[in-house]
């Protein structure tokens, strides 16, 4: 199968230039200017960019989390990540407290298998990590699930300690594997929040209201000094506050491998939308929570000078009916987590390109290849290039859509970003050379994607 994609601007986080694209199979094999070929497939892409697909390294699809289930599996959470330019996703595995890490994997693997539209990774959630244990860390890795996901909130849930971060950190790294880090002081946390239901403040806010900027600045702080001590980077995950980027900039600074990312929710949703009107603010309970908007000016900073390298989603849906609903009367009870995974690229193309934030390189670096690198997966993803899968986005730079649950694909009753207008739209999807999303219609069959076997962390450090 030999399909052409002519006549596009193509952008990758180094390049931008008119070619076209020949794809042999699954993988791009030929780039050049008006290439005269015999093919089974043209694909026009006058006047649109052609860009690498998108990788989001933070879903999670049918986790059991907060007396509940996110409500969107791997067909309808790889579907609409499809719709919205992403190619491939990291979903989180978890292994439970008295699980081998290996039966944590099988579950996720059982979870995906013959459901996903797009490929798709695993990081492992670790709750428990004991010496014995190490060996089978490394069969993980061996497996291409080579990043492990602790927290530092939740306590009685995932929480773990600072040993086992330690022994992690210091195991894995000499691998090549790589922490990724929920850096909030769920200890201190839970505290406050008891003392806040004791006054009777139950209302949705109030999970923002719990979780002060110092918390996840304190937890980035101590994560950072634990992959010091251990010789091993490490990532922050879901960054959403000035002060928590200051503690990774100041380590940057000092030449640590210490990477980050952000979430679309960071940037252009804040604690205001905790006032919406009844008990609408329980869309927005996410953990860490929206913050004061004053942040996000210093996000997008961070986000230019790569002290954040990423931006992922945290794709962890409820619907508001029955789902958030739990937490009518007690905030706690509210599950934690938001959609966005089909939203990211167009509101990133629209926040960071057309509202002159952050170069047209530099998002497809955000959304697509820092990942890649940083995750194991470059050259194969996050680029397009002789050799590299030919997962690509016809991406239209003038279409202009407003964003609305009516219209997405997600498995959720509501859209964070509701009525929110934006230039910028997914035209066409290829995922491995397959079309996959055209004339605004998912083509592929669920259970084309396949699982990524992810190699050794290569970021740059
Ligand atoms: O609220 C969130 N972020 N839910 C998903 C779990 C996590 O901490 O990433
Ligand atoms: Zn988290
Ligand atoms: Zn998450």
């Amino acid at each position: 199968m030999k399909t052409l994609i002519r006549n596009g601007r193509v952008v990758t986080a180094s390049d931008d230039y008119h070619a076209d694209i020949l794809i042999e199979d699954e993988v791009v094999t030929v780039i050049g200017a008006k290439l005269e070929l015999e093919v089974d497939h043209v694909i026009e892409a006058a006047n649109r960019l052609v860009i690498p697909g998108g990788i989001d390294p933070h879903t999670h699809m049918e986790l059991p989390f907060g007396g509940t289930q996110a409500s969107d599996d791997f067909r309808t959470g790889t579907i609409a990540a499809a719709y919205g330019g992403t190619t491939s996703i990291i979903d989180f595995a978890v292994q439970y407290q008295g699980q081998s890490l290996l039966e944590g994997l099988d579950n996720w693997h059982a979870k995906a298998e013959g459901k996903a539209a797009i490929d798709y990774g695993f990081h492992l959630i670790t709750t428990e990590l004991v010496d014995r244990q190490i060996e089978e860390m490394y069969t993980v890795m061996d497996e291409g699930v080579t990043s492990f996901k602790l927290f530092m909130a939740y306590p009685g849930v995932f929480l773990v300690d600072d040993a086992t971060i330690f022994r992690a950190m210091s195991a894995a790294g000499k691998r090549g594997g790589l922490i990724c880090m929920h850096a909030e002081n769920g200890v201190v946390i839970n505290e406050i929040i008891k003392r806040a239901l004791q006054e009777g403040r139950t209302a949705p806010k109030y999970h923002a209201l719990t979780r002060p900027t110092i918390a996840e600045a304190e937890g980035v702080h101590r994560a950072i000094a634990i992959s010091e001590m251990a010789e091993a980077p490490v990532y922050i995950v879901h960054l959403s506050s000035t002060d928590a980027l200051n503690q990774v900039r100041q380590a940057r600074d000092r030449g640590l491998p210490a990477f980050a990312e952000t979430c679309p929710q960071y940037l252009f949703l804040s604690v205001e939308n905790y006032n919406e009107p009844g008990f609408e603010g329980a869309k927005y309970v996410m953990t860490p929570p929206l913050r004061e908007r004053s942040n996000q000016d210093e996000l997008w900073k961070g986000l230019k000078m790569d002290d954040l390298q990423v931006i992922s989603t945290d794709h962890c849906p409820f619907c508001f009916k029955e789902q958030k609903e739990l937490g009518l009367t007690d905030f706690t009870k509210i599950p934690n987590g938001a959609p966005g995974v089909e939203n990211r690229i167009p509101l990133i193309f629209n926040g960071g390109v057309i509202e002159n934030r952050i170069s047209l390189n530099r998002f497809v670096e955000l959304t697509s290849t820092a990942a890649a690198k940083i995750f194991g997966m470059f050259p194969k993803k996050g680029t397009i290039a002789v050799g590299s899968d030919a997962d690509i986005v016809i991406f239209d730079p003038e279409a202009e859509q407003t964003i609305s649950v009516r219209t997405s694909h997600m498995n959720v009753d509501y859209n964070p970003y509701e009525g929110k207008k934006i230039r910028g739209a997914v035209v066409t999807v290829l995922s491995r050379g397959r079309v996959i999303i055209e004339d605004g219609r998912y083509k592929g069959r669920p259970g084309d994607g396949q699982f990524l076997k992810r190699g050794a962390c290569a970021a740059d450090f």
